[in-house]
């Protein structure tokens, strides 16, 4: 694809978020990430990676600046348009966040219901993305009875049930040994590769490293680095 053709999906102009009395989470960020790309953010803690997430989604607001997702101007977002935004955003944390008490395929389910998805799209959407997450065979067992890396395949099931043109991992790996961190990072490129633009929030250097795609670096707030093909250098 051209330069031209690319379509900006994710723009921070001029975005700082101040939180009284003196802390620039983020400061006169200028990002844009197209459509389509794998892009991870890095940087020390307390630099603000997860404050630009939390900007992405919605969960706050700029102090300054424009947020701008999927071409939709977010900055002063109406209260019940979230859930719209929130739709076209997969979102994956680094503790799980699952329902005990409920099964892997109830835990997915249970993210189309809550968005009064009828029931021939749950039974029809909820194979599909487990599938996609290597987990058909395991659809009925309870999170307590699956690994720590089978347990972050079912958040990214979910994150995945409303086909979200971008998926937001912050830190998805922190609570993993170095086998499944590999395989959970394997499954986002494989997700970016069909079609989803993935940002990865990730303090993991070799993933960053092996993943040779773009790498925005945090330092105190600000963009310090944006490269195309970059290294995780802190
Ligand atoms: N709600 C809040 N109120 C006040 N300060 C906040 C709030 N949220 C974040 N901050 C501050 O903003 C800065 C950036 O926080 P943020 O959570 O974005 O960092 P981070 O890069 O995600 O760090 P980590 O790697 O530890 O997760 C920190 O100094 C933090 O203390
Ligand atoms: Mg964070």
């Amino acid at each position: 694809m051209s330069e031209e053709n690319k379509v900006p999906i994710i723009q921070f102009r001029n975005v700082s978020k101040f939180y009284p009395p003196h802390t620039y989470a983020v400061r006169d960020v200028n990002v844009a990430i197209n459509s389509g790309e794998f892009v991870s953010i890095v940087g020390q803690s307390g630099t603000g990676k997860t404050t630009l997430v939390r900007l992405i989604i919605a969960e706050e607001h700029p102090t300054k600046g424009r947020v701008i997702v999927g071409g939709w101007d977010i900055t002063n977002i109406r209260h019940g348009d979230i859930p719209l935004l929130r739709r076209q955003i997969g979102v994956v944390f680094q503790d799980f966040k699952l329902l005990p008490r409920k099964t892997v395929r109830e835990n997915v389910a249970f993210a189309l219901q809550v968005a009064g998805a009828a029931r021939a799209q749950v039974r029809e959407v909820v194979p599909q993305v487990l599938a996609i997450v290597g987990l058909e065979t395991k659809m009925d067992r309870f999170p307590h009875q699956l690994s720590g890396g089978e347990q972050q395949r079912v958040s990214i099931a979910r994150a995945l049930v409303h086909r979200p043109k971008i998926l937001v991992a912050d830190e998805p790996t922190g609570n993993l040994d170095s086998i499944n961190t590999r395989e959970i990072i394997d499954l986002l490129v494989k997700i970016n590769e069909l079609g989803t633009t993935v940002l990865l929030v990730t303090h993991n250097r070799d993933a960053v490293n092996s993943l040779k795609k773009r790498v925005i670096t945090l330092d105190q707030g600000i963009v310090s680095s944006d490269k195309q093909v970059g290294r995780y250098v802190l």
